[in-house]
Order: structure tokens, then C-alpha cells, then sequence
């Protein structure tokens, strides 16, 4: 049972929901757009295709994600008093992403903001509402990643145009009752500014622009050291997880990672394949579908991670609902 106003001893994710817009970009496509192949993407990205919105904005999106989550839950708009939307992509900056949903939604007077850390938005977000629920600042929230990256993405370059799709995932979060344990563990989250320059979306109507190899080499030594710390903060052993949920940015780090740590039990997101990298989208994106298609047990421990602009990263274990 939940105490309105009051602080709460922990929270968990009652329930998911993902939307991806209709159109589908494949490799083949990207061939006749700019120099490369299909398996040049699959070999070195795992990526087969994603989707790309045309006529739907952010808001759009992540109103149809954040729609689905509360069906799933069993709630209504004026259930919910929090709406946060971790995205780096919308064009639209006021009112915030956040509001707009709200008033799709019809939720009425909710604290209502976006949030930018690039990729690792959503994991930022979620902290960021367990915390105020905990704190007795909120009752139930909706945390969302949305991103239109391919309103971003240069298709005169190779080296990145073939990674982004567009896409919306949601969590409603809530108190847990006082006899439940906590269903979102404590989050690791940090940057390294020093770093920023590697990956940047810049200017009016900037483009993302990344130097691949410096990031990729930044996630093969920082990863494994940070995901083991977000473990350990849980209290969770990696071979303990039923689920491995990391920002999906490249399946040639995302499978590696998992290994190395000794995630053995987990069922690892592989959702790249056929959605592409979407940003702050990507993990709540690809934890809707394992839970849609009934590839994670409910009660499971699942570690969330994501990673990228910034560098930022953010992470935790959570509960699968
Ligand atoms: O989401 C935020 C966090 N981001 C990440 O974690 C991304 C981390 N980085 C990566 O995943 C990889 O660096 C990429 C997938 C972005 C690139 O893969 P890579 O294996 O690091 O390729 P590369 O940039 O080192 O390029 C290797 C070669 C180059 O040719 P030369 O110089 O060896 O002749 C590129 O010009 O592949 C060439 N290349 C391509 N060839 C065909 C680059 N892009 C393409 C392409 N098709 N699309």
C-alpha cells in the first residue's frame, strides 16, 4: 500500500510499455545511401535495422510508450504525479518533452521535466524518480527515454549513419508497500568530462558526431569495473542476474561485457539487431520486449546500464516487474 506524501522505504517498476514508429531502414537501404554493406554493419555492429519516425515527434513517441506502460499497470493519468523524459534528440525544447506527454495523457499538475545525459538518460531518470519517491517528493512516476535520433544522424556519414533508429520506452514506477523489498537497487552514476568531445550533438539542428574506435575503447576499460560496482551495490552476484539490459550501442561490446562478467544466467538484450542504437530509448526499449515476449521472469534481478554523450553513465539493478 502506498502513503501518499509520504517518504517510502524503496520503489520498484510496476510496469513497461515501447513504441517504434512503422518504417523500417534496413542495411540494405543504408547501401543505397552511402558507402557500405550489410555485412560490414553486421560484423562490426550486429545491427540488421531500425526504425525511423516520420511524421512523429519525441512527445509522440514517448506518449505511446508512457500510454502502454500505464495500461500494462493496470493505471490511469491521475495516478501518476511525476513525468520524466531522458532524451537528447528533441527539437521541440518548450514546453519540455515531459509536459507535452502529460497533456496527451491528460495527467493533470504532475512535476514534469526532461533530463539530457545522451544514452544513459533513462538509467539518470529512473534515479532520479526513485529518489524523489523515496523522499516523499512524488507518489508515482513515469519515466521515459524517447529519442528521433534520425532527426540528428548525417546520412552523408558512413561511420554513423548506420548506427540510429528512433524509438520510446516507458516504466511506471511506484512505491513499494512496507512488507515488500525495494525493486530498484542504488544507482552508480558519473561522467568523464574530460571525454565530452568524442561524442556530441551540437549547434541548431546539429548532427551527432562520434569518434567510435576512442569510445569504443572507453567502454572495453570502464565497463566491466562499473557494471561490477553497480552489481555489488545491489548486493547482487553478475551469475546471480536474469537479466543483462545494457545500452545497446554495439552487440560486439554488449555480449563480451556480459560474459566477462559472469552473467551466465542472464538473458542478454540483443535488441540492436532490429531497432539499432536509440539512445536514452534503448534500454527501456529493449526491457519492454523481453518482458512482452516472456523472455524474463517476474521478481528476476536485471541490471540496467547505459552509457555514452558526456561520457556519462548511469546504472542499476532492478526488479523485473
Ligand atoms: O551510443 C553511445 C555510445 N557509443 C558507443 O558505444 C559506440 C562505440 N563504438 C563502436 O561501437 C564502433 O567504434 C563503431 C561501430 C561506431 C565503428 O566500428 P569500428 O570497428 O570501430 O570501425 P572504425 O570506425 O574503426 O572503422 C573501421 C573501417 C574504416 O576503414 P579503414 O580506415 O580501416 O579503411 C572505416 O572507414 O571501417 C570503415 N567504415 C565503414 N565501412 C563500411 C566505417 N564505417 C563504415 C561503414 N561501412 N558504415
Amino acid at each position: 500500500m502506498i502513503t501518499p506524501g509520504g517518504p517510502a522505504r524503496g520503489t520498484k517498476i510496476v510496469a513497461m510499455g515501447h513504441y517504434q514508429p512503422a518504417k523500417v531502414l534496413t542495411n540494405e537501404d543504408l547501401t543505397r545511401i552511402v558507402d557500405t554493406t550489410d555485412e560490414w554493419i553486421t560484423s562490426r555492429v550486429g545491427i540488421k535495422e531500425r526504425r525511423v519516425a516520420e511524421n512523429e515527434t519525441v512527445a509522440d513517441m514517448a506518449t505511446a510508450a508512457a500510454g502502454k506502460a500505464l495500461a500494462n499497470a493496470g493505471l490511469t493519468p491521475y495516478d501518476i504525479d511525476q513525468v520524466i523524459v531522458a532524451t537528447c534528440s528533441s527539437i521541440d525544447r518548450c514546453p519540455n518533452v515531459a509536459c507535452r506527454v502529460a497533456n496527451n495523457l491528460g495527467i493533470t499538475a504532475p512535476a514534469a521535466f526532461d533530463l539530457n545525459t545522451g544514452c544513459s538518460g533513462f538509467e539518470y531518470a529512473l534515479a532520479t524518480a526513485d529518489h524523489a519517491i523515496r523522499a516523499g517528493a512524488a507518489r508515482r512516476a513515469l519515466v521515459i527515454g524517447a529519442e528521433k535520433l534520425t532527426d540528428v544522424t548525417d546520412y552523408t556519414d558512413r561511420t554513423s549513419c548506420i548506427l540510429f533508429g528512433d524509438a520510446a520506452g516507458a516504466a511506471v514506477v511506484e512505491a513499494v508497500a512496507d512488507d515488500e523489498e525495494p525493486g530498484v537497487g542504488p544507482v552508480l552514476w558519473g561522467s568523464d568530462p574530460s571525454k565530452g568531445s568524442v561524442l556530441t550533438i551540437e549547434g541548431r539542428r546539429g548532427y551527432i558526431k562520434q569518434d567510435g574506435p576512442t569510445v569504443f575503447r572507453w567502454t572495453q576499460t570502464e565497463l566491466p569495473k562499473l557494471i561490477a560496482e553497480t552489481c555489488r551495490r545491489a548486493g547482487v552476484e553478475p551469475s546471480e542476474l536474469g537479466g543483462f539490459v545494457a545500452h545497446q550501442a554495439n552487440l560486439r561490446i554488449i555480449e563480451p561485457l556480459a560474459k566477462k562478467l559472469g552473467a551466465t544466467n542472464a538473458v542478454v538484450a540483443r535488441d540492436i539487431v532490429e531497432s539499432g542504437n536509440t539512445s536514452a530509448a534503448s534500454v527501456p526499449l529493449a526491457l519492454s520486449k523481453l518482458i512482452e515476449r516472456g523472455e524474463l521472469t517476474s521478481g528476476v534481478p536485471v541490471l540496467l546500464f547505459g552509457f555514452g554523450g558526456g561520457l556519462t553513465y548511469a546504472g542499476q539493478v532492478v526488479r523485473c516487474p
